[in-house]
Parts: structure tokens; sequence; C-alpha cells
């Protein structure tokens, strides 16, 4: 009794402070904080003790003009031997967990579990066995888009193989590194792969396909999820005693006028967006928003196709996904003013590859505008948890990103702004009941930002890429951070 009921007194005290002093407000105690990274854009050693071909490596070595300053991962901030100087980092800050992902190729290197790279094995036991040393728990990501190379080649993400390729693989992830990794995602952000990926190909493995290929990767993705979350259920969990979630980006949409239209396009934006991975997973319903499935439906006939490019899921498929995390990692950077645009429907086009009837800009003068493509609208943060507690009945969750891009160096105001105003708002988002357990800023580091390379800097420390040794500064938004850490505490 006395745990539980001390627990309601230190909630009870929480709310009050809330409500007395009115600009200071406190993260409860069992708040998580963290930070997060991913393995293409950190580790470097791109071909070193083994490691196989990811589609990234072959992207930058077959289109190198298509990342904006012609860089590549191939060294990126080198943590394939700066891990103990990032665990280091991590312990300055003061953080509770690490986000980070495993690399595939670099424990598969062809993909399939009859060969394992015992080094890739290794590394990433060094760096576990490192953090928890530290007292710092490891968050794992089993897929950040190092799809390798040799399945790139026999279809990728399009090939319905992959459901078993990706349950294999993660089979060795849980039997190699499970006893101590007790928080894994199976597969981050399937939007903005598949959407990049297949939709407008600007990301590897660059095919444009909008509206079947596109469709087709978030298919394989969802069902890849639920095996490996089941595989995880029936084989593993109960010796483990582990936790398995699946992390979707999301924005935040704001109509551009209160006419029909636009709010109707709102509506739109959250089926594509929002709804073609959650509702699989977290509704009750276990498909695809019937929005969507009307929409795509209506456009593919009036392509004069005569059935729908988004190919429906079986009652089994269903059965087979409801359910499948443990808690939602959501990636939130900014949001969206969202207006109808009746003439997008059916079309192929970019930047929009679906069968959407909305357009979204990020227009509003009055959010701090940045290099990059986040723009601070913190109540959208908000906003957003809200929907999802309301929609998906009270998910878990952890903000498993959340950033912005700066170019000022060590001196970067803009983003300790971001930073406080979107963990005011999370605050806001706890006071009105919303289940969200902990925070990962992304990110730990300067880093490789995909077809940006390095113009695009997400990091609370600095690296100069010039640096043969990849040295690490705090930047002011990282000592921000650990004091916010530390003391608990918004001053507002
Ligand atoms: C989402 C992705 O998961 C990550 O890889 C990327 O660097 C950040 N957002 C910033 O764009």
């Amino acid at each position: 009794m006395k745990r539980a009921k001390l627990g309601k007194i230190l909630t009870l005290f929480w709310f009050l402070g809330l409500a007395t002093c009115a600009n200071v407000k406190t993260f409860p105690r069992d708040f998580e904080f963290g930070a997060a990274t991913s393995s293409y854009q950190i580790e470097g050693a791109w071909n070193e003790d083994g490691k196989g071909w990811s589609m990234w490596d072959h992207l930058v070595r077959t289109d190198p003009e298509f990342i904006f300053d012609n860089t590549t991962g191939d060294i990126a901030a080198n943590s394939y031997y700066l891990y103990k100087r990032d665990v280091e980092m991590l312990k300055e800050l003061g953080v509770d967990n690490y986000r980070f992902s495993i690399s595939w190729p670099r424990i598969l290197p062809y993909g399939r579990p009859d060969y394992v790279n015992a080094y890739g094995i290794a590394y990433y036991n060094a760096l576990i066995d490192e953090l928890l040393a530290n007292g710092i728990t490891p968050f794992v990501t089993i897929y950040h888009w190092e799809l390798p190379q040799n399945l790139n080649e026999q279809g990728g993400w399009l090939n319905g193989e992959i459901v078993d390729w990706f349950a294999d693989y993660a089979r060795v992830l849980y039997e190699n590194f499970g006893d101590r990794v007790k928080h894994w995602m199976t597969i981050n952000e399937p939007h903005i792969h598949c959407y990049f990926g297949y939709g407008t190909a600007h990301h590897a493995p660059r095919i444009f396909s909008p509206g079947i290929g596109y469709y087709e990767c978030g298919r394989n993705i969802l069902l890849a999820n639920a095996k490996a979350y089941r595989l995880y259920d029936t084989e593993f969990r109960s010796s483990q005693g582990g936790e398995v979630g699946f992390v979707v980006s999301m924005e935040w949409a704001i109509p551009e006028t209160n006419s029909q239209d636009d709010l109707e396009a709102v509506q739109d934006f959250m089926a594509f967006n929002i709804g073609q991975y959650m509702d699989p997973i977290f509704s009750e319903k276990g498909n695809y928003p019937q929005r969507m499935i009307d929409r795509v439906q209506a456009a593919s006939l009036n392509q004069g196709l005569n059935a729908s490019r988004l190919r429906p899921f079986t009652d089994e498929e269903i059965e087979f996904m409801r359910g499948t995390a443990d808690f939602l990692g959501l990636n939130h950077y900014t949001s969206r003013i969202v207006y109808r645009n009746e003439s997008l429907i059916g079309r192929y086009h970019i930047p929009s590859s679906h069968d959407d009837a909305y357009y979204g800009e990020y227009t509003d003068p009055s959010w701090p505008l940045d290099t990059g493509f986040v723009y601070e609208y913190a109540p959208g943060f908000y906003n957003l948890m809200v929907y999802i507690k309301n929609t998906y009945n009270n998910p878990k969750i952890y903000i498993t990103e959340n950033g912005c891009s700066t170019s000022t160096g060590r001196n970067d105001n803009q983003r300790v702004q971001y930073y406080r105003n979107y963990l005011n708002a999370l605050l806001d988002a706890l006071a009105e009941g919303v289940n969200v357990k902990g925070y990962f800023a992304w990110s730990l580091m300067d880093n490789f930002e995909w077809s940006f390379g390095y113009t695009l800097r997400f990091g609370i420390y600095e690296i100069d890429m010039d640096d043969p040794e990849r040295t690490r500064h705090p930047k002011k938004s990282a000592l921000v951070y650990k004091e916010i850490i530390s003391s608990r505490v918004i001053d507002y």
C-alpha cells in the first residue's frame, strides 16, 4: 500500500505545483530522458570488420551527386570507434536512456542469418555493455533504413518475402542481445522510409513508384513489424521480459481556413500520414482507415484500373497485425498548414505521392524558420499527443525523436528555445493524461542527414566533419538539456 499511497501523494503535489506555480513545471519522478541516433548516420566504418553493403552504401557510390554536399556516411561521426566517447556524452547529459539502431548488414552482411558477422555482434555487445556499465538503458531500433543491398536487389520492401527476412534478422538480435536489451523498436518511420524510398525517390533505394510501391512498402513494413513482434512474444518475452514498440513519424495538421473543404483535407492528412500506419496496429479495427481505402479505390477506378492500388489486407493479416506494439515510438518535428486541393486526387506527382486530396505547406511566418524542414510550432506537439490519446485508447508513448536543425554551431539558441517549448508542450500533454513515459532528443550529435548530407545539423553535440578526430563539443542546447534533466523543471 505504502508505495501506491506515496505515489498518489507525490502526484497530488505535482499537480498542485502546476496549479500554484504557474511558470514552473516539473517532470514526474519516473519520466525518462534520452538521446537518439541511428547506425548509418553515425557509425562510419562502412566496410570494416566484415560489414556488408547497405542500400545507402550503394546509393552514395552509384548516385553521389544525389547527396546535397556529395558526402557519404563512410566515416560519419566515426562512432564505430568512438562509441565510448558517445557513452561518456550521455553520461555528461545525465540521460536515462540511449536510442540507437543496429546496422542489419553489419550483423548479417548478406541480409540472411546463414552468415553472421562475429565482429558486428562484438561491436554492439561492447556498446550495450558500456551503456549498462554507465547506468544507461539501451533502446534499440532494429531497422533504421539500412537494408542490406543484397536484399534490396531481390526487391527489398516491395518483395513480400521481406516479412520473413526481417523476422529472421530480428531473431538474431533477440538471441544475441536480448539478455541485456529490454526495449526494442522494430522499424523506424515507415511513412518517411516508403515515401522517400519508393514514392518520391529521394532516399535509397530511389525507386519511383508513388502510386503502388509506396503502399506495398508500407504494407510489408506493417506485416514485418507484426511478425517480429509475435516472434518476441512467443519465443523471447517470457525469458527476456522486454517490450517491443513501433516508431511512427507524425506531423500535426492545421487547416488553412475553417472551410469544410480544409477541415476535410485535415482528415485526409490524418488518414494517410497517421492512420495508414497507426490504425492497423493500434486501433480495434486493425485495418487502414476507411477514408484512405475509399480514396485510393475511387482514384484507381478513375484511372481505369479494375482494382485499388492499395492492396487490401486479408482477415488473417488484420488479426495478425492488431496490437503488435507494446508502445508507440513517436517521432515528431513540426506541423503543417493544410488545405484542400482536389486536383491532387489520383495523380502521381511530387511531392505528394499518394491519393490524398490535401496539400500541406510550412508557411506560417510566425513559426521561426530555421534551416531544413523543421518549423517550430510546439502547440502542434501537444495537439498531436492528445489526438493520439483520444484516437488510440491512450497507448504508452515514448517520444523517440524530437529536435531541429540549426546552422549556428555551438551557439544554438534557436534549438534551446525549440527544446524548451516542446518539452513544455509535453508537460501540458502529461497533465492532460497522455501516457507519455519518456523523451529522446534527436540527435545526440551532428550526423549524416540522408540526402542532405552534412548540410543539416540536428546534434546537441557539435562535430566538425573535417576534423579527422571527429571531436565532440557540447552545444548550448546540450547544457540546457542537462540542466532540465537534473532539475526536472522547466521554468516558463
Ligand atoms: C527522422 C529520422 O528517423 C532520422 O534518421 C532523421 O535524421 C531525423 N528524422 C531528422 O530528419
